[in-house]
Parts: structure tokens; sequence; C-alpha cells
């Protein structure tokens, strides 16, 4: 494995297999709350920036659902991170913002989608990762849609499948 890339160290804290504890609880104004299982791998290749790929399912049956992949930047010699993400349900996003410790808090500024995306559209994105005094991980994402205003969608604590 080669050694990781001092650029990203400050994210150090997120790489990891990993995978929801208790399931992921999702909600959103105009839906029903809804459970779901999440697998998380964070990993590099040496490369100053970090792979990743989400993939949530259904904890009952294991049906596949969201997914999403993409790359994580620290601008060099700063805590300024981009956070670039495609999604399977036709939405690729960046959202920019700061990594502090063990915090990541990022909010989208770049939002863009395939022709025929269900409805309604997210138009903004914020999520927080955190790595808990345990050594687990959180993500928290909020949106707002074209229908809603920014209000909380997913909350999922991860433990470390493998590192
Ligand atoms: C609904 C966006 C991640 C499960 C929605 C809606 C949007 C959305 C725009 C429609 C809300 C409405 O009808 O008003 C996103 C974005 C995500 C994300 C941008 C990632 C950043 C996830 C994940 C799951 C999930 C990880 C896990 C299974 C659902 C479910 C619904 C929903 C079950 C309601 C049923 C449906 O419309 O399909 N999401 N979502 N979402 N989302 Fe997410």
């Amino acid at each position: 494995l080669p050694s990781l890339n001092p650029a990203v160290a400050p994210l150090a804290w997120m790489l990891g297999s990993w995978v929801s504890e208790q399931d992921g609880q999702g909600e959103f104004p105009t839906i029903s709350s809804f459970q779901y299982k999440e697998e998380a791998v964070i990993s590099h290749v040496g490369q100053p920036m970090l792979n990743f790929t989400f993939c949530a399912s259904n904890p009952d049956t294991g049906k596949p659902l969201h997914r999403e992949c993409g790359f994580i930047r620290i601008k060099p010699g700063t805590n300024h991170v981009a956070f670039i993400s495609a999604q399977n349900t036709g939405v690729v996003e960046i959202e920019e913002g700061e990594v502090q410790g063990e915090q990541l808090t990022i909010s989208s500024h770049s939002i863009s989608r395939i022709s025929f995306a269900k409805e309604p559209h997210v138009q903004q994105i914020c999520r927080i990762f955190r790595l808990t005094p345990d050594g687990k991980l959180e993500q928290t994402v909020s949106m707002a849609t074209n229908t809603q205003p920014l209000a909380p969608h997913l909350r999922v604590t991860y433990r470390k499948a493998s590192s």
C-alpha cells in the first residue's frame, strides 16, 4: 500500500472501510422518515486526495438504494477542502468547506443533474463528517430542494469494518 500523501494528512481520520452501526436515519419535511444501511469506503492510492464510495441499502432486504462516489481534496497548505461527488440519482456536486481537527464541514457551491432527474431537485447540500471520541465516523446531511428550505435529510454513525 502506498504511504499517505502528506497533503491529505488532515483527513487521515476519515480513512477506512466503514459500515453503519445502527441504521442510518433519513427524514425530510416532504417524505416519511426511513432507516438505511450504508457502507462507506474512504481510501487513497498515494495521490494528494482521498477516494470514496458510499453505498446505501435497505436494512431489511439489502436492496441497493442511494450510491455516490468521488474524491476529497485539500488546497495545499490550507484546511480548505473540496468534496466532489457523483450520485446514482443523476446528480453531480461539489461541496467546499474546512477540516478542523477531526471534523469536516462542507456545503455545496455547485450542483448539476441529468435532464431527466426525478423531481424535486436538490438545490443545496450541507454535510458534516466527524470522528467521535470512541473512533466512530458520523455523517449528517442537510439539503434544500426547489420546494423546501434547508432541512436535515440524513444522519448516520459508522463503525470501522477494516482500515
Ligand atoms: C428523498 C436527495 C442521500 C434515501 C430524496 C429527495 C431528494 C433527495 C431531493 C426528494 C425529497 C422530496 O421528495 O421532497 C438526496 C441527496 C443525497 C441523498 C442529495 C446525498 C447527498 C440519500 C441516502 C439515502 C436516501 C444515502 C439512503 C437510502 C431517500 C429516500 C427518499 C429520499 C428513501 C424518499 C423516497 C424517494 O423519494 O425516493 N433524497 N438524497 N437519500 N432519499 Fe435522499
